[in-house]
């Protein structure tokens, strides 16, 4: 059990694995990146996130190597070696090693790193009682300045949403658009519920296309609850019978505070139960 890498194939322990100093991620953050987790073992969706690290890529002009079984290949020789009985998955695809220019033609790459480490599912605590989430005071990028559907190692924007939201001890930054419009958490997607209606802003609020967020809307249509993809303000948030935040790690965790302000009744509602037991279902079937 533990913390393994694998670098361009090279499974090692992560406290050996070394990528050199000179590669563009490293002086650029020009790189690209995917969190998974294994569900029995098995990495969950890995064919989804593959597709949008391969979107992320081409929006830079990385060029991701052709095909998904290389990485499945790599992923699975680098699960095995860790024997963890569930991991975290971190997937790091850089433009390669270059000379600290903008020479891209010199650039040798690309780099593909992969670390597992064991999963450490968030507190009980979180789902039994709700989690605490401020709205932060920075705004998400602006789409046409760094579109947030490209998941980038460029994490700057989301780190300083982080650190407000630490600093007055919540779980979640939440982050609005530059039309001050929700857009989404610094790594989560958001939904509300009101009137047993669930709504998330739309991609159009300049977020990222949530794996998670993808499978609740399409849950939530096979429950027969219904679904509203629209624009949204922190108003919404604060009137909302429940608040909950999806991401591949925290699954559908509920709000129980809003900026010290409580969410409906203050702890976790029945539309978000009856989400996270039919994910959590959906999960178990796929793990197999
Ligand atoms: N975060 N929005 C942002 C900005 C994110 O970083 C993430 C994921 C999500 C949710 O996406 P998904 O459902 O595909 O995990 C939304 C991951 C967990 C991370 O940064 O590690």
């Amino acid at each position: 059990m533990g913390v393994f890498a694998s670098v361009n194939g090279n499974v090692v322990p992560a406290e050996q694995a070394r990528v050199s100093v000179m590669d563009n991620g490293f002086t650029f953050g020009d790189a690209v990146y995917e969190t998974l987790r294994t569900y029995g073992g098995r990495p969950f969706h890995l064919d989804r996130h593959l597709e949008r690290l391969r979107a992320s890529a081409g929006r830079l002009g990385i060029e991701a190597p052709a095909g998904d079984e290389l990485f499945a290949r790599r992923l699975d020789d680098l699960l095995a070696r860790a024997g963890n009985d569930e991991s975290y998955i971190r997937i790091i695809l850089t433009r390669g090693e270059g000379d600290i220019s903008y020479r891209f033609d010199r650039v040798k790459g690309p780099t593909l790193v992969m670390v597992v480490k064991p999963f450490e599912p968030p507190p009980a605590r979180d789902y039994a009682e709700g989690i605490p989430i401020v709205i932060a005071s920075v705004r998400r990028n602006h789409p046409r300045a760094l579109d947030p559907a490209i998941k980038s190692n460029n994490l700057l924007n989301n780190i300083l949403a982080v650190r407000e939201g630490q600093a007055q001890g919540a779980a979640e930054a939440i982050l609005l658009n530059d039309m001050g419009e929700v857009a989404e958490g610094a790594s989560s997607n958001i939904f509300v519920v009101k009137g047993g209606v669930v709504s998330t802003p739309p991609l159009a609020a300049g977020i990222l296309p949530g794996i998670t967020r993808r499978l609740v809307l399409d849950l939530c249509r096979e429950l027969g609850i219904p679904v509203a993809e629209e624009t949204l303000i922190a108003a919404d948030l604060f009137a909302a019978d429940e608040v909950f935040i999806t991401s591949t790690t925290k699954e559908a965790a509920p709000v129980r505070t809003i900026d010290g302000r409580t969410v409906g009744a203050g702890r976790p509602g029945p539309v978000h139960q009856r989400i996270l037991q039919a994910y959590r279902e959906y999960a178990r079937r796929h793990a197999g």
